[in-house]
């Protein structure tokens, strides 16, 4: 850790707030600076240092930046964007209270520049925001720590509201305690709007706002405290609204990063519903040319969609990742899993607006995919063990971390189709149990002649998936000539 990396008093997740005389009262519970996030097994080292591509003369009046959510998905890609591009000009100071979508790999490639800081804190806390505002003299903020799991909103929805909302406001009550901010950019999402239905036109950004989702409800909800603190209190803010953003370093709960991580290990794909769902993709280096076209050109006040080219469903993009990593039958590397309680079937945005400041769409989804599925071929510890995330269609958060699948969510089944090295085709079969072990049910079935196999092809199998992924898989047999059980042990 650098040695000013600054931690004020109190951290931790927040589970409730209250005012009292003026002042907030927090429950916040420690997080352990030896947790995960404070070990440095130093794979970042060998990671490229990803940013956006463009940059701009810099702003006269922007000296010192404030990213909230700096150490998670988008948000540290603007942090590295902001402290390789702008070396000179802009210091850049990453607040993070570090939930358990983050990493400090994520920006730990910038600890020795000098126009970087880390700050662990929490947005509802409002003596670590005044704090940090005044310790660095923030000129500029760009908003996005938030709870940002769909499927965990419905829940856990107080969680979210009290990060994305309580969190905005707390944020918004701190820059009126410092006056010091010039420019507040709060982020949000498309989701806001709620369901577009195909052949509706894509929606401008002053249209009504009907979200559906606790997350996006809270969301929404942000940014009327952002309106009405612009309004009442002359806070100079801008609104940014994005479509749906991936690439490298996004934590495997969303949708992209998890099929890839599930393919990698073999394992089927999990789809919510019917399928056809679709959701508008952007490469997270557009996202950050976004961010940056706007600090530079946009003007105080205005709110901006960023949008994409790339709509795509979610069994299409289940088949375009297969495909990727050369599997032909589709249908039987999916296992449907009911939807969510409620899925928007689309969003869509206009962002022509934001294409007026001069900003466009470079990455096409077909290679952003590709970059990204390479970069998690290299990085899947990124996070440390992953499996309670990936394995379940529906993971559960809490107290910061994820423990497992939803109460009563059945144990997925994997079938995984192997051809040993003595030219038999096997078919394994697997439960995932939320400790993230597997448990071979059945025995190996040989192509043309079902009987069990013997102890040596169950051997070689599972020494061939261990080859495959990055894990360790051990195959114990419970005696006998044709043993029945199998044990299939998955570390990440
Ligand atoms: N990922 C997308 O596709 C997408 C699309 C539209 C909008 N957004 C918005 O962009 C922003 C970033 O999204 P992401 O996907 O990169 O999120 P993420 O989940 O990867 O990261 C969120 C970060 O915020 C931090 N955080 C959460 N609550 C905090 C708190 N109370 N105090 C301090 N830090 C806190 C977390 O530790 C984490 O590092 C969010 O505001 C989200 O709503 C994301």
């Amino acid at each position: 850790m650098r040695a000013d990396a600054y931690h004020p008093g109190t951290k931790g997740d927040t589970t409730a707030g209250s005012l009292e005389q003026g002042r907030l009262t927090l429950n916040v519970g420690p997080r352990s600076l030896g947790s995960r996030f404070f070990a440095d097994d130093g794979l970042w080292r060998n990671a490229p240092i990803l940013t956006g591509k463009g940059s701009f003369p810099p702003l006269p009046d922007v000296h010192n930046i404030l990213v909230t959510g700096g150490e998670g998905f988008i948000a540290s890609w603007l942090v590295r964007h902001l402290v390789t591009k702008y070396p000179e000009a802009y210091t850049v100071i990453s607040f993070d209270k570090l939930d358990y979508c983050s990493s400090r790999h994520n920006a730990r490639m910038l600890e020795s520049r000098p126009n970087f800081r880390f700050v662990h804190g929490n947005v509802t806390n409002e003596d670590d925001v005044v704090e940090c505002l005044k310790r660095y003299q923030i000129d500029t903020i760009f908003h996005l720590a938030a709870h940002t799991h769909v499927d965990n909103s419905f829940g856990n929805s107080y969680a979210f509201n009290v990060n994305n909302d309580f969190g905005t406001h707390v944020l918004l009550e701190s820059v009126r305690k410092v006056d010091t901010v010039r420019r507040l950019y709060h982020i949000s999402t498309d989701e806001v709007f709620g369901e577009v239905e195909t052949g509706q036109g894509d929606l401008k950004e002053h249209s009504l706002l009907k979200p559906t989702n606790p997350y996006a409800a809270t969301k929404a909800s942000a940014e009327m405290m952002v309106n009405a603190f612009a309004k009442s209190f002359k806070i100079p803010a801008v609104v940014i609204r994005l479509n749906n953003i991936y690439g490298p370093h996004q934590y495997p709960e969303k949708i992209i990063p998890k099929f890839t991580n599930l393919l990698r290990r073999q394992m089927p794909l999990f789809i919510h519903g019917d399928g056809k769902h679709t959701r508008r993709y952007l490469y997270a280096g557009d996202a950050v040319d976004a961010f940056d076209t706007i600090l530079h050109k946009g003007v105080l006040g205005e709110i901006y969609n960023v949008d994409s080219r790339d709509e795509v469903s979610n069994f299409e993009l289940a088949t375009k990742l297969l495909g990727m990593f050369g599997i032909t039958n589709m249908e039987s590397w999916i296992q449907w899993t009911p939807d969510r309680p409620f899925n928007d079937r689309r969003y869509a945005v206009d962002g022509s607006k934001l294409r007026r400041l001069g900003w466009t769409q470079r990455v096409t989804f077909d290679t952003g995919l590709a970059a990204t599925v390479d970069w998690y071929s290299k990085f899947s510890r990124w996070w440390g063990a992953i499996d309670n995330t990936i394995l379940a269609a529906f993971p559960v958060v809490k107290d910061g971390q994820v423990i497992g699948p939803a109460p009563n969510e059945p144990s997925h089944i994997m079938h995984v189709q192997k051809e040993t090295t003595a030219g038999a085709v096997c078919d394994v079969q697997t439960v995932a149990t939320p400790a993230g072990n597997g448990e071979v049910l059945t025995t190996f079935e040989r192509t043309g002649k079902k009987r069990p196999a013997d102890e040596a092809v169950g051997s070689m199998v599972a020494a061939e998936i261990a080859q495959e992924g990055p894990f360790a898989v051990s195959v114990e047999c419970n005696g006998g000539a044709s043993p029945k059980k199998r044990k299939v042990e998955v570390l990440d």
